[in-house]
């Protein structure tokens, strides 16, 4: 099928690149020239794992082109309406840039037109949508309006694209089911060529859930709002850890072995981050309050992750008293591993925290360098791990890169002033670090001491005692 995206963002660039893959002609447009001009000379413009490899080879087969919204419109009956909906300072959504999109389909588009709204969008803008184009269409457009909404993670969103475990389609009349029945067929029955498992057996066929618009909308932001419900849980939960001196991990591992819990999204940290939880979380609260219902409980959510930050703050004042003047390392800037995502990531207002207390921050990503450096121009930034640790008289885990696991410590002992980790997602192994002779402080577990600083700490309070006493006899 002749298929239209509109917006090459996170989701419009997979959704275009995987709707290729699976058999369909795409034409996917993007308003930012500079943008469009990269991708129309195969330059990615962000990290996406196997997306540039998919987008390589569809294109190379000639089933997706870039280029202009009014070119996208023209293109097929089918338009995918995949642009950012970023919140708005008082917390909801705005919806700017979808208004921007149904303005040029009612001015442009003749004929039918089904119109998809996969952006993440407040209930009852499917039905904003629909009175928009009645509203303000020109040469007998015909059309629908459908939601299907995107459960696509960054990192693995090619993957979730290719292999879901849901399909939500909100629609509201039986052609449009027809359509994206037909779009989805080769993902429903799992049958095209996978790039990424290319010999991968028959995987889990997802389950196709037919619905009304408005229901779709309410799935992802429910969905979304209950995940970052579950990390915010694990986190307050973690706080008890620490003043109860018991484990988080244990914890976490007990509650997840409840299959009506489940062990994912569990792990207890610095927080979430991201331009979906953040803003989906706000967005919920928002829609609620217009409708009249009180969402407490998704404030709390918010203000345990808020608070995310000045506890791990406070784990480096803890340990290092005066932070002013101290050279501190930051491992990981993005928001989670395996992107370069830096928006609303844990490590701006970590390190935008340290930086007002006066410290000297060093900072080293694999891939999200670049776009902090935009948002972060005064810290340093390294080409590794170890660059970032000299010096220092902390290293913050932020980000749970893999490499932060094969780390050298005997090349990290060597190069910084005091063997401090802060480990802000619990992703190293205490054991090991603590072997290296390094202190170990994490997430709702206690701090692990190395054998020599316990000898030390030992001798220290003796000593101190020893210096009292010489104290008192000298006074
Ligand atoms: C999320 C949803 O998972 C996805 O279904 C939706 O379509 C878009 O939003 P994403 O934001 O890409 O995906 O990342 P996700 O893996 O969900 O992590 C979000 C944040 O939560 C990250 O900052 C991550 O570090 C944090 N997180 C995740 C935790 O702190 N603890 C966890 O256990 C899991």
């Amino acid at each position: 099928m002749k298929l239209s995206v509109i917006g090459a963002g996170y989701v419009g660039l997979t959704t275009a690149a995987c709707l290729a893959q699976i058999g369909h002609d795409v034409f996917c447009s993007e308003s930012d020239v500079e943008k469009l001009a990269k991708l129309q000379s195969g330059i990615m413009p962000f990290f996406e794992p196997n997306l540039e490899d998919v987008i390589k080879g569809v294109c190379n087969a000639g089933r997706l082109t870039f280029g202009s919204t009014e070119e996208a419109i023209a293109w097929g009956t089918v338009i995918f309406i995949c642009v950012g909906t970023p919140p708005l300072a008082n917390g909801d959504a705005d919806l700017s840039s979808i208004e921007n999109a149904a303005r040029t389909i009612a001015k442009r588009a003749s004929g039918y037109r089904l119109v998809i709204e996969k952006s993440t969008v407040p209930v009852q803008t499917g039905s904003q949508l629909r009175k928009y184009l009645a509203a303000n269409r020109t040469n007998g457009l015909k059309y629908d309006v459908a939601s299907n909404p995107e459960f696509l993670r960054e990192g693995s969103s090619v993957e979730d694209f290719l292999h879901p475990e849901r399909i939500v389609v909100g629609v509201d009349s039986p052609s449009a089911e027809e359509i994206l029945r037909e779009i989805y067929q080769p993902v429903i029955s799992q049958s095209f060529t996978c790039p990424i498992h290319p010999n991968c057996a028959k995987r889990n066929e997802p389950v196709f859930l037919v619905t009304d618009t408005g229901s779709a909308e309410l799935i992802k932001h429910a969905s979304n709002s209950f995940l970052a419900m579950k990390i915010s849980f694990i986190n307050m939960v973690a706080n008890l850890c620490e003043t109860v001196g018991a484990d988080v991990t244990k914890v976490a591992q007990g509650m997840g072995l409840d299959s009506r819990i489940g062990p994912s999204f569990l792990n207890p940290g610095i927080g979430f981050g991201g331009f979906c939880f953040p803003k989906d979380v706000q967005a919920f609260i928002r829609i609620a309050e217009k409708a009249g219902c009180d969402f407490a409980l998704l404030r709390e959510v918010e203000k345990i992750n808020q608070g995310r930050i000045g506890h791990l703050v406070e784990k480096v004042r803890n340990e290092l008293w005066v932070i002013r003047g101290k050279k501190i390392a930051v491992w990981g800037l993005a928001f989670k591993p395996n992107t370069d995502d830096v928006r609303f990531a844990p490590s701006i207002a970590l390190i935008e925290s340290l930086l007002s207390e006066g410290a000297k921050v060093s900072a080293y990503d694999p891939e999200a360098m670049d776009k902090a450096k935009a948002v972060l121009p005064n810290i340093t930034y390294c080409s590794d791990p170890y660059k970032a640790a000299e010096g220092t008289e902390a290293i913050v885990v932020v980000t749970e890169w893999d490499e932060f696991r094969r780390i050298a410590w005997t090349r990290i002992k060597s190069v910084i002033e005091r063997p401090l980790i802060i480990d802000g997602r619990n992703m190293l192994d205490a054991k090991v670090v603590a072997d290296q002779g390094f202190q170990y402080v994490s997430v709702g577990r206690p701090s692990v001491i190395p054998a020599e600083a316990r000898s030390a700490e030992r001798e220290g309070p003796v000593l101190a005692a020893q210096d009292q006493t010489a104290g008192a006899m000298a006074d």
